[in-house]
């Protein structure tokens, strides 16, 4: 990894929470318009998607009959049906909290659907009665993209999919 100043760490840490935080606000104007959970995870995805420089693809896997399909995303093809249990989602499925990955190499069990992800962040989607709906996912072509500060707004955001 590059080193980079603490200046210029703290100015790209800034510059993130400021386009999350945007990124909400126009989340909230948006869903007045439909509580549908495929239009609010559709609108999630072009969003971030093309607000954060660092996301090379985003997209949600849905828990079906114990499976994970493919849901909404932007960016390239990505496999339609992950393997049972595998995964970074599946973790995130399993352990109902987020799961940040600085390197997608080190991660044992890590589903390539695309080789050029380096790094990755999975967040839980729980439906209005708690149970796991699905995971947001975020791949990226560089290592080390993902902190806490994308794991809480990304739970914020996820956490409005179901909001009346
Ligand atoms: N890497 C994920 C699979 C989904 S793709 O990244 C789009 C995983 O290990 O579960």
């Amino acid at each position: 990894m590059p080193t980079e100043s603490l200046d210029y760490r703290g100015r790209k840490a800034m510059e993130k929470e400021r386009i999350y935080q945007r990124v909400i606000e126009q989340l909230k104007d948006l869903f007045q318009k439909s509580d549908d959970p495929i239009a609010r995870m559709s609108t999630i995805n072009a969003l971030l998607y093309h607000k954060l420089n660092y996301y090379f693809w985003c997209g949600f896997y849905l828990l079906k009959d114990n499976e994970l399909i493919v849901g909404p995303y932007q960016g390239p093809l990505a496999c339609l049906k992950l393997a049972h249990n595998k995964g970074v989602c599946w973790a995130g499925v399993r352990e109902k909290k987020p799961i940040i990955v600085t390197d997608v190499h080190q991660f044992p069990d890590h589903i390539a659907c695309d080789e050029r992800s380096q790094s990755e962040i999975v967040v839980p989607v729980l439906s209005p009665d708690g149970q796991v709906y699905g995971v947001i996912d975020v791949d990226s072509d560089r290592l080390a993209s993902f902190d806490e500060t994308d794991a809480r707004y990304l739970e914020q955001i996820v956490g409005m999919i179901f909001m009346k």
